[in-house]
């Protein structure tokens, strides 16, 4: 009885963390899972991914800076590099290949978070940006 419980306990959690990730494989849920260990949260915030992405910084250099700049502001279109190279949308939903790789994504993310915020970013951010950037 009492492993029965236990049990269905372990499978509702399952459900709770599968359900706000759905679309993300195992690997992924790996890095978001030490995302919340680091920022010490249980659950993201999509929302706050929303904002975080449009929000426009002031860079050192003296230009407005955001994730926007080169992602557009409706992550589920075509974006441009300050150079004109296309970059395919940042919406799982438009781009299957979109946050597949734990390793592309830790690199990407440490880069444009350097270019637009000058330092990292906290793992609160980087865990709202993947829940907004896989649920629209
Ligand atoms: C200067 C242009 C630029 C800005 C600004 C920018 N990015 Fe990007 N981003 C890129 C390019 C180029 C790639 C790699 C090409 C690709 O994956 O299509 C990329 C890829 C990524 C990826 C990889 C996703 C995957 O699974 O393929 C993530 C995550 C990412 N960016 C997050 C961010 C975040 C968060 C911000 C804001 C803090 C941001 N980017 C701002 C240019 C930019």
């Amino acid at each position: 009885m009492k492993r029965g419980l236990s049990a269905m306990i372990a499978l509702a959690a399952l459900f709770v963390s599968a359900n706000a990730y759905s679309a993300l494989n195992q690997e992924m849920n790996g890095l978001i899972e030490k995302f919340q260990k680091e920022a010490g949260i249980k659950a993201f915030s999509a929302e706050d991914g929303k904002k975080f992405f449009a929000t426009k910084r002031m860079h050192s250099k003296g230009e407005e800076r955001s994730c926007s700049t080169c992602h557009t502001a409706d992550p589920r279109q075509k974006g441009k590099t300050v150079v004109g190279k296309v970059i395919e949308p940042m919406a799982q939903s438009m781009n299957k290949e979109r946050f597949t790789d734990p390793k592309k994504v830790e690199k990407w993310l440490k880069r444009n978070c350097e270019w637009v915020l000058e330092r990292e970013c906290t793992p609160k951010e980087k865990g709202d940006f993947i829940l907004y950037m896989t649920t629209i």
